[in-house]
Order: structure tokens, then sequence, then C-alpha cells
């Protein structure tokens, strides 16, 4: 069989997770990358034996033999460019989050169905074990109705800076960053509810903790100085199963160490995800705890593998995809509705 001669889109930090994850699948060839910074996409090119390489995704696009690509840019990018490689007859795996907005991912939606090809959003948390786990004992009726769930992704001085921090480029802080990881996650172990309404705050108070010399875990590549989003947000959001998440995301906030949990709750058990999934229920009379037994948990390589080979298999076999765009589409209009409820300090009901 010929293998699925694959591009990368976007040379910086999180395209060497996607590379490893497509190095280690063998029904991929990965053919060009692609970077508006040369020196980066040569390098990358040169690292990894990537034969063609590109300054310009259009002409990347150009390629008949290119089969699929990868999406690794910065935020405002990935609908232009998504919709260009689907139009150019490519299969997309697009990172998270999908767009700027649900305008845009909307319109990736569509560009997707008139295309024929496959458009995957890069959600992850959905392919570590724990959640598979997770998501079985839920789908065999362990935890009974959940009704509440809570999510946090928080940070105590974790703002990576450059375009992360310039929302013409992000479309905004955490919750756009990190948010989406774990409200996409709650949702799809909620067997993709829809979201009724969400009442949000967002601050900006620490901004990026100026002066601060604590050396920070994770900072993009082109770092820079500016600074024009939230750096906390929180949010409640109803959806229409009846059950409500209650999710804390933030890049700058005076917590004793960084944190990131998904808890869910129903009427037979509860469950957290992290550092390892546990399931809190009742048996004889007692409450008991449950570790599912399991490899361990996977790391950030492994949860890439896990997507990276979902993604060619949805290619190769036709197999139906667990991150599909429409689920991406969902969440950007809870993204949105968010922002506009911490703007105008009201519930903001989702049509
Ligand atoms: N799934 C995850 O856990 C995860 C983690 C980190 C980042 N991300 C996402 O991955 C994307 C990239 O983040 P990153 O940390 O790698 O950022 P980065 O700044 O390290 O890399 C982005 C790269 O894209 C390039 N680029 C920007 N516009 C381009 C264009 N039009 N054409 C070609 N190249 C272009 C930049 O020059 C840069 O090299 C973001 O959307 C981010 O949200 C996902």
């Amino acid at each position: 069989m010929d293998k699925i001669k694959t591009g990368i889109i976007g040379a910086g930090g999180i395209s060497e997770f996607h590379i490893k994850g497509y190095l280690a699948d063998e029904r991929c060839e990965l053919y060009a990358v692609c970077d508006i910074n040369r020196a980066r996409a040569e390098s990358c090119a040169k690292k990894y034996n990537i034969p063609h390489v590109f300054t310009d995704y259009n002409e990347m696009l150009k390629l008949q033999e290119l089969s699929a690509v990868s999406v690794c840019t910065w935020n405002n990018t990935h609908a232009p460019i998504s919709v260009a490689a689907l139009k150019c007859g490519k299969h997309v795996l697009c990172e998270k989050p999908m767009a700027m907005n649900s305008r845009e991912a909307w319109g990736m939606l569509k560009a997707e169905k008139e295309s024929g090809k496959l458009l995957m959003i890069g959600f992850v948390r959905r392919f570590g074990n724990d959640a598979a786990i997770l998501l079985d004992f839920i789908n065999n009726g362990y935890m009974g109705e959940i009704y509440y769930s809570k999510a946090s992704y928080l940070r105590r001085n974790g703002c990576p800076g450059g375009w992360f921090s310039d929302k013409k480029r992000s479309g905004g802080g955490p919750l756009i960053d990190l948010g989406v990881h774990v409200i996409d996650l709650v949702r799809y172990l909620l067997g993709n509810p829809k979201a009724l309404s969400v009442t949000g705050v967002a601050f900006d108070k620490l901004g990026d903790r100026p002066g601060i010399k604590n050396p920070k875990e994770y900072v993009t590549a082109d770092a820079g100085n500016g600074f024009d989003v939230e750096d906390m947000a929180a949010a409640v959001i109803k959806f229409d199963n009846g059950a409500v998440l209650n999710v804390e995301t933030s890049f700058s906030l005076n917590i004793k160490e960084d944190c990131g949990n998904i808890e869910l709750f129903g009427t037979k058990s509860g469950a957290k995800l992290s550092p390892q999934l546990e399931l809190f229920s009742e048996q004889n009379g007692y409450l008991v705890d449950v570790t599912p037994a399991m490899d361990t948990q996977l790391n950030f390589n492994g949860l890439f593998e896990n997507e990276i080979r979902h993604y060619l298999d949805c290619i190769t076999e036709g197999k139906k995809c667990i991150s599909p765009a429409k689920d991406g589409v969902e969440i950007m209009r809870i993204i949105d509705s968010i922002y506009e409820s911490a703007r105008t300090g009201r519930e903001v009901v989702i049509k």
C-alpha cells in the first residue's frame, strides 16, 4: 500500500509531537514541512529527513501527491489553512482550538462537507487510556446519571508568551488555550450534550506577572512582551441533558501549584481523572474507592501517538472519527458564549 504522504504546517513546539506520532506509524511518510520562519522549517526538515520545505502553505498544498496535513500554527491561521487544505483535497488534523470563534469553525465544517475529506480536531485528551476507561465505565452505567462536573486547568505563572498572549493571533488567553481541552473532555465523557447556557467571568489582574524571576515551564519559540488576553477565566455551563460543568482556567493565578483535573459526579458513582483515574461509589453498605488497573497513564507523547494513529485509521480504514469537526464547532460556540458572558456580565443562552 502507498504510504500517506503527510505535510506539517507550523514547525513550532507542538509539531514535534505530531511528527513523532507520524514517525511511529509506518503507514505514513513525512513528505513536506511549512513554516513562515524559513530557518525553523529547514531545521525541522533536516532533523526529521523531510524532503520538501515551504514558507507558504498554499505552495505546499499544490503538491498533488500530498494526502494529509497537520495544522500546528497560531490559532488565527487554523481556519484559513484548514479550509485551503480541504479545498485542495487533503485530509486535515487541525490543532485545538479549532478556530478563533464559532463563525470560523462553521466555515471549516462546511469546507469539510464540500471536500469529502476528513477534518479532525486535535482534542488530544480524548486519546488518553484514562479517558477511554472512564468512558467505558460511564457507557456501562457504572456512574448512573452524571449531573455535575468540575474541570480545572490552572497555571500559577504559565503564559507561554508571544502569540499566546496576543489576542489577534490567539483569540484569547487560558480559556481558549487550556479551557478547550477540559471543556471538551468533560463534554466528550458526557456523550457530547449540547450546551444550553453559560455564565462566565474573565480577569486580567496579574497579566504575564512582570517582574517574576522564576523560570517558566514552557515559553513559545517567538516569545514577546505583549499581553492583551485574560489571565484567568471561569464559567458554569448548563447542558441539555441536565448536567452542569464548572470550569476554571488560568495563565497567572496566586495558587500553590499548577493543577489540572476533571471530576464527574453521578448518582451511582463519582470519578476523577488526575493524578490517576479513580471512581467513588457504594458497595455492601460501604463507601468504596475504585482504581482501575491499567497500563501507566500515557505521557504527552503517548497521547499524540494515539491521536495520530486514529487520524491515520480514519483515513486508511474509514474509521469513524472520535474527534470530529462538529464537536470543535460546539466547543467554539461555548467559548464564544463564555467570553460574551464575561463581557456583558449576563448569562448567555446558546441558540
Ligand atoms: N494539543 C495540545 O496539547 C497543544 C499544546 C500546545 C499547543 N497546541 C496548539 O498548537 C498550535 C501551535 O502551538 P505551538 O505551541 O506549537 O506554537 P509555536 O509558536 O511554538 O509554533 C507555531 C508555529 O507556526 C508557525 N506559523 C504561524 N503562522 C503560520 C503560517 N501561516 N504558515 C506556516 N507556519 C506558520 C510559526 O512560525 C511557528 O513556528 C496552537 O494552535 C496551539 O493551541 C496544542
